[in-house]
């Protein structure tokens, strides 16, 4: 065997050359992959040994993509169409061996081999629109070549990895081997393309058609799921020219897109984000070397909203779950709610009947804490009250065996509290979900003062395993999402209160990209949550309306109005209790323009997430972004709030809010960290 370079060899075998990369961890095409390929099949083209040639890669995945963390930067080596010319015109057959995950850039390459075989446990995909870009190899041309135009649109606007045998069976996998004989497999290919004497087919020399009916549905069946994201336009851009254009032209278009998205500050944002997921992964003083606890069995006690939802995520992942209620009705309701949620998903083609009786069968009803003795880990889900919560883990604390994890879901109140009401508070830590809990990607896991490395390192571990984000963050007032998201709402209130009308608000953060603003939010959730008809005076705008039964949605009106199909309509009585309380209140009413709305919203948000870097609750700047992408639905395009207060730019944010704090007082006064940063042109990013 000979090396190439330090992460490529070539070896002939039976004639066929086989180039291996092995350029841990998942084999990106940095400037030595490029240029160990370029060489590898330069020196296996000619070496007369060689009739044909595989190219293959050790380690757990064949080319995940492009090197991300290259981006930006300048370009060193080979380039990727020097590699992707050499193996399309080589006078060799060349066959990709794909296992793992052959994306973007990698399935670029593997586009440019005359033929493919995969294992049946790999997948192939274009997901260059997640870091909001396009397929920037040849990618956009090729794809459609082979699939159709229909099935590249899917792809290349949804990201998708395909499984191996729905790639055979759109042709854009030749043959599938033997799982754990991919080797074996692909030089048996390679000797029978040359011994049969298979053509050197060249995908870009197929012809795609398609209807631009086809093109016109799409973006019109998509438009809400592409709101705001400039990739998934650019994408479908480039499918209509590789059916209306020849292959040449076609790639100067996609190169022409390519290098707007990837100037532009959504990639930015999105290519954030995809690291942003991933530090959030890492605990300083929590290493590789903490032990992880097993957690083979879970408790949760209350059956309602996030109980059940809860619960949920462990049954997915096969893990069991006793579920604890006070009363039997209650009970009954929440093991209800837990199966129609399967069904549902079952009706809709997404589970089958078996896999929802699977799920059901790990999940067990009991009225009594006592069953939770044998829990590895048991979280409580019940009323957000302390004294109900330390009674509850006081009991806990007799009945749960040694070592487990007690857990608590508390949106807002005090972690340590909590830990107090027991003898082992390095056992308590927060695990709060988010509504749906089934749904939601983000958990905050929060560190109480005593918790300990492994019960961290073990709930970091647990996100994982139910396909959650975890992000460790400090015990304080609503954590790092709702603490932040409370300065919004305060915001939100105060302009309406002055004569701002609701659905303006609600607009602007909608264009923002948010998913609903804050009254169309109440409206949904029921204005009147933690509203109560005995003690209600009248003092609030939100009081007045439940007052009259403008409950929200559930009542046919709120902030809005509702027609029988639930569509929202600006208010013409809440206009008029708007402007009454702004002449009582003795407020010159007025209408805040979009500009004032946004910036009065969200930048206290970046203040808040500079207090809380400040007082270490958050340990870095992209986690606070990772909890709003994932757990408040913050336009992914626009990377978080901090990364936001950073494109912005620092100096400016802080000089808004100093003008804000003068016309309304200390609500906006700047953090010292805002300041310290602002005064030395820095950003959050720059606090590492
Ligand atoms: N570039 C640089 N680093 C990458 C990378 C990439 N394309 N893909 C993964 N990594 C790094 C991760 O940052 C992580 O590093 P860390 O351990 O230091 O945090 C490590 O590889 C392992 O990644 P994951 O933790 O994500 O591992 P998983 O096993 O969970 O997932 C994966 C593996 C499915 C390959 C996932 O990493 C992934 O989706 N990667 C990105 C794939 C992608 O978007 N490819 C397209 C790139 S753009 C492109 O190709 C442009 C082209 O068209 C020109
Ligand atoms: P819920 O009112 O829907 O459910 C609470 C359940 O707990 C009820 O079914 C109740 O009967 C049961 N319960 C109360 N005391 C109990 C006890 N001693 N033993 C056993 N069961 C008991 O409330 P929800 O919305 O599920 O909230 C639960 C917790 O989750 C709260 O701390 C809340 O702050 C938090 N949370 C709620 C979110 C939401 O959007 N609803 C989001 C994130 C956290």
């Amino acid at each position: 065997m000979a090396a190439i370079n330090s992460v490529t060899d070539l070896v002939v075998e039976d004639g066929v050359a086989v180039v291996t990369l092995n350029s841990p961890p998942v084999n990106a095409l940095s400037a030595a992959v490029r240029d160990g390929l370029y060489e590898g099949f330069k020196a296996a083209i000619a070496d007369d040994a060689a009739k044909s040639i595989v190219l293959i890669c050790d380690g757990r995945t064949f080319i995940a993509g492009a090197d991300i963390s290259e981006f930006g930067g300048a370009s060193k080596g080979a380039s990727l169409f020097d590699v992707q010319t050499m193996m399309e015109d080589s006078p060799k057959a060349v066959i990709a061996a794909i296992h793992g995950t052959a994306l973007g850039g990698g399935l670029e390459v593997a586009l440019t081999a005359h033929y493919r075989v995969a294992v049946p446990s790999a997948k192939v995909g274009l997901p260059e629109v997640n870091l909001g870009l396009l397929p920037g190899a040849g990618g956009t041309q090729r794809l459609p070549r082979i699939v159709g135009a229909e099935k590249a649109l899917e792809m290349m606007t949804s990201g998708s990895h395909v499984p191996a045998k729905a790639a055979n069976a759109m042709g854009l996998v030749d043959e599938l081997v033997e799982e754990g004989k991919l080797r074996e497999g692909a030089i048996a290919f390679a000797r029978k393309v040359v011994a049969e004497n298979w053509p050197l087919k060249k995908v870009r020399d197929r012809e795609v058609k398609a209807d631009p009916q086809v093109f016109a549905d799409f973006r019109k069946a998509n438009a809400r799921k592409f709101r705001g994201f400039k990739a998934p336009e650019s994408n479908i851009q480039c499918i209509e020219a590789a059916v209306n254009l020849p292959f040449e032209e076609g790639l100067a278009v996609e190169r022409k897109l390519f290098i707007e998205l990837m100037t532009g500050p959504q990639s930015a944002a999105q290519r954030y984000v995809f690291f942003a997921e991933r530090a959030a992964n890492k605990i300083p003083d929590v290493g590789d070397d903490v032990e992880v606890l097993p957690i083979k069995s879970v408790g949760v006690i209350g059956a309602g909203t996030m109980g059940g939802g809860i619960s949920m995520n462990f049954l997915n992942a096969g893990i069991p779950v006793k579920i604890v209620e006070m009363k039997q009705e209650a009970l009954d309701r929440g093991l209800g709610v837990i199966r129609k949620n399967y069904e549902n998903t079952a009706k809709k083609g997404r589970l089958t009947q078996d896999d929802v009786e699977k799920r059901m069968g790990l999940l067990t009803g009991s009225l009594s804490l006592e069953d939770l003795a044998d829990c590895d880990l048991i979280i409580e889900a019940v009323f957000e009250n302390m004294d109900i919560k330390k009674d509850v883990f006081g009991k806990l604390d007799k009945i749960a065996k040694p070592g487990a994890i007690l857990a608590s879901n508390t949106s807002f109140l005090d972690i340590d509290e909590i830990a107090s009401a027991t003898t082992r508070p390095e056992s308590v830590i927060g695990l709060h979900f988010f509504s749906p809990a089934n749904v939601m990607r983000l958990l905050e896991i929060v560190r109480g003062d005593k918790t300990s490395k492994p019960v961290i390192a073990t709930s970091m571990k647990l996100a994982k395993t139910i396909g959650k984000v975890g992000v460790l963050v400090g015990v304080c007032p609503g954590f790092v999402g709702n603490r932040m998201l409370a300065k919004r709402q305060q915001q939100a209130q105060a302009l309406v209160a002055e004569g701002t009308m609701p659905w303006d608000v609600d607009r602007v953060l909608y264009d923002f990209g948010f998913p609903m603003g804050p009254f169309a939010m109440s409206d949904l959730a029921g204005l009147d949550i933690g509203w109560s008809k005995e003690t209600s005076k009248g003092e609030t705008i939100r009081d007045v309306l439940c007052e009259m039964d403008r409950r929200g949605q559930k009542t046919g009106a709120g902030y809005y109005d509702y027609d029988e199909n639930r569509t929202a309509k600006p208010s013409p009585v809440t206009e008029k209790i708007i402007a009454d309380f702004a002449a009582k209140s003795g407020v010159n009413a007025r209408q805040a323009d979009d500009q004032e709305i946004l910036e009065r919203t969200v930048f206290p948000m970046i203040n808040e997430g500079a207090k809380i870097l400040e007082e270490g609750k958050a340990i870095r700047a992209s986690d606070i972004d990772t909890v709003w992408i994932t757990g408040y639905g913050w336009p992914v395009y626009r990377g978080g709030p901090m990364h936001y207060g950073d494109s912005v730019g620092l100096d400016k944010v802080l000089a808004k809010l100093k003008e804000y704090q003068n016309q309304h007082g200390d609500f906006f006064k700047p953090s010292a960290l805002l300041e310290k940063l602002a005064a030395e042109g820095k950003t959050f990013a720059s606090l590492k």
